[in-house]
């Protein structure tokens, strides 16, 4: 079975010989040859430069040995397109933060192939590069709550109080930039299946700041909208919402093919819920990578053996590779699936 077949088969529910292996933030600055194209542009010069945006995500493929590339980018750049003005320090922040009904009128059209053509370009290039390989393009976006936390907030924030004070006051100018932002989801994952994505990623990494109450109030509802739009026969839909244990049933219903977990959520207790619904992906804590290779071998044996029974498994990280991640780690985590096919050990 090659990596594409292995890791739409797990999505899609459909027996596989063993679990696919690829890792959230698998290209980023844990590599040294990643950290030496940053030391001749800076982040957002290379999101838009095709040749080294290229080059940078196929880097893990080589070293680490991953089975899937995502395309490199960050969720940031759509918004770039429609006149959001953001600088990376090294998160994202606006000078401007979205909060009034004005602002969000502004907005321009959503237009992503018009506005952003070079992630088209990448994902293009990306395909073509990877075919012969057989190796699957995995494309993805933030989704729009996780995208309104940050333009509401101006940056990362500990406890949301400006994007709650408008849930909470003046929540139809949430309710207006989410749907805006739905539009532009939409159209940017749909554009990257043309281009050549053969499976789609929605990180919602702030959903889970909300009660499971809220969460069904106003990302559930946005979730399976776009689920309904997303060509989703022509590429499998992944959903990873950050720190979301006490959403885990309303990420199951969100109409996803697969859930992604962080590593907070106990696996066989997921693989119970899903009842067979969605495949799982996840979800060892990225910090584990840093443990000796014994270590990540049991941890990635035991996290096949909790998912067994579900309908479909991709082993992953619970949240993104951490730039202090050892790269004999994230090799470990990738020859530990390997493994589980022949059967070996450490
Ligand atoms: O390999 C991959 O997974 C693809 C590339 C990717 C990046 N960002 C590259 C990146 C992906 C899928 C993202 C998504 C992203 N970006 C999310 C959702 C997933 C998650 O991690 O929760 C979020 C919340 C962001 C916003 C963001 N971008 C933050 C908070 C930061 C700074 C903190 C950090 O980890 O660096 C970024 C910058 C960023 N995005 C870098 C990379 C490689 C580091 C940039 C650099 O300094 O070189």
């Amino acid at each position: 079975m090659d990596p594409t077949e292995r890791l739409l088969r797990a999505c899609r529910g459909e027996p596989v010989d063993r679990p696919p292996v690829w890792l959230m933030r698998q290209a980023g600055r844990y590599l040294p040859e990643y950290r030496r194209v940053r030391e001749e542009v800076s982040f957002l010069e290379l999101c838009s430069d095709v040749e080294r945006a290229v080059e940078v995500s196929l880097q893990p493929l080589r070293r680490v040995g991953t089975e899937a590339v995502i395309l490199f980018s960050d969720i940031f750049v759509p918004l770039l397109g429609a006149g959001v003005d953001v600088e990376f320090t090294p998160g994202p922040t606006l000078a401007r933060p979205i909060r009034t009904r004005g602002q969000v009128e502004a907005l321009r059209a959503p237009d992503p192939t018009g506005s952003v053509p070079y992630v088209f370009e990448i994902v293009r290039r990306l395909r073509e590069e990877l075919a012969d390989l057989r190796i699957p393009l995995i494309g993805f976006s933030g989704a729009p709550f996780t995208l309104a936390a940050y333009l509401v907030e101006g940056g990362g924030s500990r406890d949301f109080r400006a994007l709650k004070r408008l849930m909470f006051d003046e929540p139809e100018v949430l309710r207006g930039l989410q749907a805006w932002l739905v539009e532009l989801v939409v159209k940017y994952l749909n554009a990257q299946i043309e281009a050549g994505a053969q499976v789609v990623q929605l990180f919602d990494t702030w959903a889970g700041i909300l009660s499971p109450d809220d969460y069904r109030e106003w990302v559930l509802p946005v979730h399976r909208e776009i689920a309904a739009k997303v060509d989703r026969n022509s590429a499998p839909l992944v959903l990873y919402v950050g720190n979301g244990a006490h959403v885990l049933d309303a990420a199951i219903e969100s109409g996803a093919d697969v859930v992604s977990l962080d590593w907070r959520v106990d696996l066989a207790e997921a693989v119970r819920r899903s009842e067979g619904r969605v495949s799982l992906q996840g979800n060892l804590d990225p910090a584990a990578l840093s443990a000796p290779r014994d270590e990540i071998f049991a941890r990635v044996r035991a996290m096949a053996a909790a998912a067994a029974p579900a309908r479909g498994h991709v082993l992953n990280l619970g949240h993104g590779c951490l730039p202090d991640t050892p790269v004999e780690g994230v090799r470990a985590f990738t020859d530990a699936a390997r493994a589980l096919g022949d059967g070996a050990g450490a």
